[in-house]
C-alpha cells in the first residue's frame, strides 16, 4: 500500500517500505487485520471498537499488547479466574491471542462505545416508532420487566414501577400470578414482591452472583442459578427460605424446567454444556455438551420437549436433540448475549442480541431465520401467552419494544427506566 501511494523513486520507496516492515515487526508479534477479523466474537461485550459496551466489560482499545497477551493466556490456563472469559479464551490459539492483542493495542482508547452494528443500520425502521403507552390489547397477561440500572421492576400494562434492589437482573412470576422474584447479582440476593401491590415480601440471600431465576411448574420451588458459586439455590416459595443447594458446573446461568417439573436443564456458561438436574433427588445427573457454540447462556424447549434451543453469549443458537445429544444445526444470530424464547404455540423461536439492534426469529419448521430491527441493545425477550406479541427490552434505548409476531414489525415502543433487562410473562415461563 505505502509503496504505491508514495510518489518517490524506486530506490527511496524500497528502503522506506523495508523500514516500515521492520518497524511493525519489532513493535508487534501479531497480525492486526487477522485480529480484527477474530474480534467479531468479542464485540458483543468489548464493543466493535474495543470500548466496553457496559460497565462490566473493560475497554481493550489502546491497551498494552503484552498485557493483553498475558491476560488472555491467564484466562485460558486459569491463572486469572473469570468464567465468561475462560470460555472465550479456551478456543483461542496462540496466534489468535497474538493477533487479537495486536489489534486491540492498535485502537484508540479515546473512542466512544460502539455496538457491533454499523451506525447507519441503527437508524432503521424501528427508531421511527414513537414511544407510546402500553395497552391491554398488547399485554393480555400482566408482564413484569426488570431495570438493571434503575434497580426497579415495572408491571405492564399499568406501567407501575416498584423499587427493588441494586442491579435487578432476571425475574420470574409464580404460576398463580401472585409473586414476582428478581435476582440481584451484586448483593447475592433474590427480591420477592407481591405481584399486585409491588410490596417487598422478602430479600433472600442465595449463592454468589445469582443470574437466572425460574419457578417450578407446580409453584413450590424457585431455582436460582448462582454464576459465582457454581450452584443452584432451591428456594421454598411457601417459607421463602433456601432449602437446598445443588452443585453444578462452572457458571450456571439459567434454568428451564420440563412441564411435569421432573427435570431442570441448566445452561453452564463456563462452557461445559447443558446440565440435567433431577428435581426429585436435587442432583445434576449429567451434562450434555453443546459443540459449535461458546458458553451456553439461555435456553428454551420445543413443545414436545425433545429439542433444546441454546443461545450462547457470542452469536449462535444451537438446535440440540436432547436424547441423542446431536447438535442438528448452529444458527448465526446477532452479536452478544440475549434471551431466547420458544413461543407458546411452538411455531417460532425469538432471540435477542445485546450487542446489536435486531432480534432473530427462527421458524421451528424449517429453521429459517428472519431478523427484525427493533432498537439498540435488545436483551430480554418473551412472547405473549397467545404468541401474538413479542416483548423485547432495549437496554441502550431504555425502552421496551412490542413486536407483532404475525407481521414481524415493531408495533410500539414504551419508555421505561434505565437498562431494562429481562421480561417475565405470566403463562409463558
Ligand atoms: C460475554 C462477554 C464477553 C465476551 C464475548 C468477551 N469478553 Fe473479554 N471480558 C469480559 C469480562 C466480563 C471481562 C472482565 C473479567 C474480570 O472481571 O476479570 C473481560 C476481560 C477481558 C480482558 C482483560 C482486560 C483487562 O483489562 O484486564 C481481555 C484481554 C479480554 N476480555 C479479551 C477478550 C477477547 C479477545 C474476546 C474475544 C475473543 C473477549 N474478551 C470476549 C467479557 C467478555
Amino acid at each position: 500500500m505505502k509503496l504505491t501511494v508514495l510518489a518517490a523513486g524506486p530506490a527511496l520507496s524500497m528502503s522506506l517500505g523495508l523500514s516500515l516492515v521492520m518497524f511493525s515487526a519489532s513493535a508487534s508479534a501479531g497480525d492486526i487485520s487477522m485480529g480484527k477479523e477474530k474480534s467479531v466474537t468479542c464485540a458483543g461485550c468489548h464493543g466493535a471498537n474495543g470500548i466496553g459496551l457496559s460497565e462490566e466489560f473493560p475497554n481493550l482499545a489502546g491497551q498494552k499488547e503484552a498485557y493483553l497477551v498475558k491476560q488472555l493466556n491467564a484466562f485460558k490456563t486459569g491463572g486469572r479466574q473469570e468464567p465468561t472469559m475462560k470460555a472465550m479464551a479456551a478456543s483461542l490459539t496462540e496466534s489468535d491471542i497474538q493477533n487479537l492483542a495486536a489489534y486491540y493495542a492498535s485502537l484508540s482508547p479515546f473512542a466512544r462505545s460502539q455496538s457491533a452494528v454499523a451506525p447507519d443500520m441503527s437508524s432503521g425502521v424501528a427508531s421511527g416508532v414513537a414511544t407510546a403507552k402500553a395497552t391491554k390489547a398488547e399485554f393480555p397477561e400482566t408482564v413484569f420487566i426488570t431495570m438493571k440500572k434503575a434497580g426497579t421492576v415495572e408491571a405492564f400494562p399499568s406501567e407501575t414501577v416498584w423499587q427493588g434492589g441494586p442491579n435487578m437482573l432476571y425475574n420470574a412470576i409464580t404460576p398463580d400470578g401472585k409473586t414476582v422474584l428478581a435476582t440481584s447479582p451484586s448483593t447475592s440476593a433474590v427480591y420477592v414482591f407481591d405481584a399486585k401491590t409491588g410490596a417487598q415480601r422478602a430479600v433472600i440471600t442465595v449463592g454468589k452472583a445469582p443470574k437466572g431465576v425460574k419457578i417450578m411448574p407446580n409453584g413450590q420451588f424457585a431455582y436460582v442459578s448462582n454464576e459465582g458459586s457454581a450452584d443452584i439455590s432451591v428456594v421454598d416459595l411457601k417459607t421463602l427460605k433456601v432449602v437446598d443447594t445443588i452443585k453444578v458446573a462452572e457458571a450456571p446461568h439459567n434454568v428451564r424446567f420440563t412441564k411435569n417439573g421432573k427435570l431442570a436443564y441448566v445452561t453452564l456458561q463456563g462452557g461445559a454444556g447443558i446440565g440435567v438436574i433431577d428435581t426429585h433427588s436435587r442432583k445434576m445427573t449429567k451434562i450434555i455438551p453443546v459443540p459449535g457454540i461458546t458458553g451456553p447462556h439461555n435456553m428454551d424447549l420445543s413443545l414436545d420437549e425433545k429439542t433444546a434451543y441454546v443461545r450462547d453469549f457470542v452469536h449462535h443458537v444451537a438446535v440440540l436433540d436432547l436424547k441423542t445429544g446431536v447438535v442438528k444445526k448452529v444458527i448465526t444470530v446477532g452479536n452478544g448475549h440475549g434471551g431466547i424464547d420458544v413461543a407458546p404455540n411452538g411455531k417460532y423461536v425469538a432471540t435477542a442480541a445485546i450487542g446489536d439492534n435486531f432480534i432473530s426469529v427462527i421458524d421451528t419448521k424449517d429453521l429459517s431465520v428472519k431478523n427484525v430491527i427493533v432498537g439498540n441493545g435488545p436483551h430480554g425477550i418473551r412472547a405473549s401467552k397467545d404468541s401474538r406479541w413479542i416483548y423485547v427490552t432495549l437496554t441502550k434505548d431504555n425502552a421496551v419494544a412490542v413486536i407483532n409476531a404475525r407481521t414481524l414489525t415493531v408495533e410500539k415502543k414504551i419508555a421505561v427506566g434505565a437498562f431494562p433487562f429481562w421480561v417475565a410473562v405470566q403463562g409463558n415461563s
